[in-house]
């Protein structure tokens, strides 16, 4: 009897396709960071080995892609030495019906939007359940603080007109996991605070949203992911299809 698909073997098909499909030799590329991402990672890895792949460098999302990339051989940079990115390919938390994002579940939201912002083409790869029809209620906004007056900084982004009825909550324990837990701050690869903002209702505007995350002194950014994706390759139970 065939055995059903995992959640993760939904992952690894779409990090597989998204490299067979968008990565050629000779060009730079994102690394992003979370369990889907690193099977795109791995698959990078596997076609340096066997020669199909050549020339590549590769800017990491965050410390652990790093760590993965290296254990494999992949050429790293940075984009203080790399700015003009072919493609870069990520996952997501939560992505809606204009493809905006939600992203920062593995608190690496940060470096996710600098390197994903500057690639020509920006690949989001998912399983079916990360598709929503509308941001915020599915799963908690994150949001990248500094450690200082974070709980004055958390006061004011829950007056943010574009954010009504959030509550914020900061994020304790590990900072790659999704469920936060432990009693101590959740501490990014900057240094910095993570506050997960949950909702009960969709954002109405996540443009608007962002912009006023961004203009609050004492956020670094956000995880509203706005207008960024090229596609975002989907796995589901019916196998892969592309959204654009
Ligand atoms: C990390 C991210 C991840 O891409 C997002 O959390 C999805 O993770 P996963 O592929 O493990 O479900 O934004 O900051």
């Amino acid at each position: 009897m065939k055995r059903a698909l995992s959640q993760d073997d939904l992952k690894r098909m779409v990090g597989y396709k998204a490299v067979d499909d968008y990565v050629k030799s000779g060009t730079v590329i994102g690394l992003g960071t979370g369990s889907t991402a690193a099977h795109a990672v791995d698959r990078v890895g596997e076609k340096l080995k066997s020669g199909e792949l050549k020339d590549i460098i590769a800017i990491p999302t965050s410390i652990r892609t790093k760590e993965q990339a290296e254990k494999l051989g992949i050429p790293l940079s940075t984009l203080d030495l790399h700015s003009d990115l072919d493609v870069a390919i990520d996952g997501a938390d939560e992505v809606d019906p204009q493809l905006n994002l939600v992203k920062g579940g593995g608190g690496a939201l940060f470096r996710e939007k600098i390197v994903e912002l500057c690639a020509k083409k920006f690949i989001v790869i998912v399983d079916e359940s990360k598709i929503c029809d509308g941001l915020g209620p599915g799963f908690p906004i994150p949001v990248e603080i500094v450690p200082f007056c974070h709980e004055h900084t958390m006061r004011e982004i829950s007056k943010l007109p574009a954010l009504q009825g959030c509550v914020p909550v900061l994020r304790l324990g590990n900072i790659a996991n999704n469920t936060p837990d432990g009693d101590k701050p959740a501490i990014t690869d900057n240094g910095n605070y993570i506050v997960d903002l949950k909702f009960k209702t969709p954002i109405k505007d996540p443009v608007a949203a962002g912009q006023q995350l961004k203009a609050t002194v004492g956020v670094v950014d956000h995880g509203l992911f706005a207008g960024m994706t090229t596609v975002c390759i989907v796995a589901g139970k019916e196998g892969v299809y592309i959204k654009e």
